[in-house]
């Protein structure tokens, strides 16, 4: 899905949000990350409407940069942490703490003690041994840290299996049907000077383009939330549903979910009064606008005939083809007369390094940008330095303006952290 301010001028050359694609590339070099930022903005605002902005955290995880978190800030969101590099990083540049929600499998003590002191939003409780953990940073620090139990609500998710996180077989959350959750809830409240347990969490996975395991997995929270308040009392003052909203054109939008959520929650609780229901997209809100520009830098013919062109940068800025399958929507500029079906391919020494195989682009020649869409999420955040090649940097653009937000990071950066 191309960002909503993408454009081809007449000549067939690529805008994005008013600016030529080639005068980004000139500008800022290849591979360039470039963010429609009204089309971020929008996507922000359509969730808040849907949800309330304060009930909304961007999943840090999936896109996180200083002007991001500006935006996000401005907005009215919180956002959803998953350790303790992000954490930091959002703190440092002035993220109001009590916006943020602290995930993560691994909590190193120094980040519960950071999430204590700065007196985060909610630390969400992943696994049992957790709980002695946080309760005596808490009872150190002084402090009654705010708590949601992350459930693994067992649910089968229809994604790729690394995108699914509710399935019985995950690592993530708590179990409900052995009995663990109920004795997590257990140590929780015997520990309330502690930890305030306000409520719950799930996560069932991401890319979901229909409505059933969103609701499932709610029901199985909100059957696990009945059961604790008629043993112990505890009243779920908020249900934290996670992300995981696909962004395909049959996905349900924001406020569809959130119907959907606000109607299986008032019939699950069955008279217990309606808590606060808060969500953690990533993708929906920063991928779409988010694309990747390449210089194409070579053009070949395989020994078994099939055309490949090359790009100057592939599975160290833009791991998930190689990762998940993806096979994202690309674009050659300038758009040319006649089309032709390639293979294009990145610039590491990894076979496994195809941005998309038999891709049906305008004839394409050396020189020419290929734009490689919906790579907002899960692209910058989880670039890497393979082969030693750069992490390109990201710009926002708006009516035609560049905003960089990050730079390249080069040589001297790699050379600062060697010890000799
Ligand atoms: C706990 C949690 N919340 C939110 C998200 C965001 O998911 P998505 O980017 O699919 O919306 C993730 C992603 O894996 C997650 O693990």
């Amino acid at each position: 899905m191309p960002p909503r301010h993408f454009s081809w001028s007449p000549d067939g050359t690529a805008n994005l949000a008013g600016a030529p694609v080639a005068g980004l590339a000139s500008a800022f070099g290849t591979p360039l990350y470039a963010y429609d930022e009204a089309d971020l903005s929008e996507r922000i605002e359509t969730y808040a409407r849907a949800f309330g902005a304060e009930n909304v955290a961007l999943a840090g995880k999936a896109f996180l940069t200083g002007r991001l978190l500006e935006i996000v800030q401005g907005a009215g969101l919180g956002l959803d942490v998953v350790s303790e590099g992000e954490l930091d990083f959002a703190l440092r540049l002035g993220f109001p703490p009590e916006r943020i929600i602290m995930h993560g499998l691994y909590k190193p003590l120094s980040a519960l003690r950071t999430a204590a002191r700065e007196g985060v939003g909610h630390v969400v409780v992943e696994s049992p041994g957790e709980v002695a953990e946080l309760v005596e940073v808490a009872r150190q620090e002084k402090r009654r840290v705010p708590v949601l139990l992350r459930l693994a609500p067992a649910v089968d998710v229809h994604t790729h299996p690394s995108l699914a996180t509710g399935n019985p077989a995950s690592q993530f959350g708590v179990p409900i049907e052995d009995g663990q959750a109920l004795k997590t809830v257990r140590e929780l409240v015997a520990a309330a000077d502690a930890v305030d347990l306000q409520g719950y969490h799930m996560h069932v996975g991401s890319q979901i383009a229909t409505l059933d395991p969103f609701v499932s997995g709610l029901h199985a929270v909100a059957e696990f939330a009945r059961t604790a308040w008629a043993e112990m009392g505890v009243r779920p003052q908020v249900l934290d549903l996670g992300g995981g909203l696909g962004i395909t054109d049959d996905a349900p939008s924001p406020g569809v979910l959130k119907e959907a959520y606000f109607s299986a929650v008032a019939e699950a609780l069955h008279g217990i009064p309606m808590p606060r229901i808060m969500t953690e997209p990533g993708r929906y809100l920063v991928s779409p606008p988010g694309v990747t520009i390449y210089h194409i830098v070579q053009r070949k013919t395989a020994a078994d005939g099939r055309t490949y062109l090359i790009v100057d940068g592939g599975m160290s800025d833009g791991p998930r083809p190689a990762l998940y399958g993806a096979r994202p929507e690309v674009a050659v500029s300038p758009r040319r007369e006649g089309e032709e079906r390639v293979d294009i391919a990145g610039m590491h020494c990894e076979s496994g390094d195809i941005i998309r195989r038999d891709a049906k682009v305008t004839r394409a020649e050396v020189g020419d940008l290929l734009i490689v869409f919906d790579t907002g999420a899960y692209n910058h955040s989880m670039a890497s330095h393979y082969n030693r090649v750069p992490v390109p940097p990201v710009v926002f653009v708006q009516d035609g303006v560049a905003r960089p937000a990050t730079r390249r990071d080069n040589l001297s950066d790699w050379l600062r952290l060697e010890v000799r």
